[in-house]
């Protein structure tokens, strides 16, 4: 079940995530895989963050976000009109609610950038909506493995911001730009 979401997740973005260090390289392979992130559970988190935004599963999601999971992005409280600087979901529930209800939207990952023992930071971009637009996005994950398991990673905190002007005219917003500024 848990290899073949991986397997599933994976294949999702395939050949098109690239990291200069490559698969077992660099970092691969030198810490315990049940304490510290190596590329296979990075790369397993952020194509599981690709999979919530762009085919959401109620499944995915029980199985990937941890029990204390935070969302972190002011982009996204722009968007929907609320004031910034508050986590935009504050549970595993709020999220599943909130994405759940969300129409696809066809994320794709541009590079795994970087990751450590506990973080995955990834650049993504959408085409999507109206026109289309092009969406860029950065999304640094915060991982934790609470069962202890090689394969028991688990998202605990995502810090996502984006172009939310390009998100809302995709889904058909309109923006006016401020009048000329008087000279000085
Ligand atoms: C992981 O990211 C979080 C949030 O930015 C940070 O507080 C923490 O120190 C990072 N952990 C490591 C090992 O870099």
């Amino acid at each position: 079940m848990r290899s073949s979401l991986i397997t599933a997740t994976a294949a999702l973005v395939g050949s098109a995530v690239a990291v200069p260090w490559g698969k077992g390289g660099l970092w691969g392979g030198k810490h315990d895989p049940t304490k510290c992130l190596n590329w296979d559970t990075a790369n397993y988190l952020a194509t599981s963050f690709q999979s919530l935004i762009a085919a959401f599963s109620t499944t995915t999601a029980e199985t990937v976000l941890a029990d204390d999971f935070t969302d972190f992005s002011n982009s996204i409280l722009s968007l929907i009109g609320q004031p910034v600087d508050v986590p935009a979901f504050t549970s595993k529930e709020q999220f599943i609610q909130g994405q759940g209800a969300q129409p696809p939207v066809p994320l794709e990952i541009l590079a795994i950038d970087a990751f450590n023992c506990q973080n995955v930071t990834l650049r993504w971009n959408a085409k999507f909506g109206v026109g289309p637009q092009s969406v860029n996005g950065i999304t640094h994950l915060t991982a934790s493995n609470s069962q202890g398991q090689k394969d028991t990673w688990q998202i605990s905190v995502i810090y996502t911001e984006f172009d939310s002007l390009a998100w809302w005219k995709a889904i058909g917003g309109t923006v006016n730009p401020p009048p000329p500024q008087p000279s000085s």
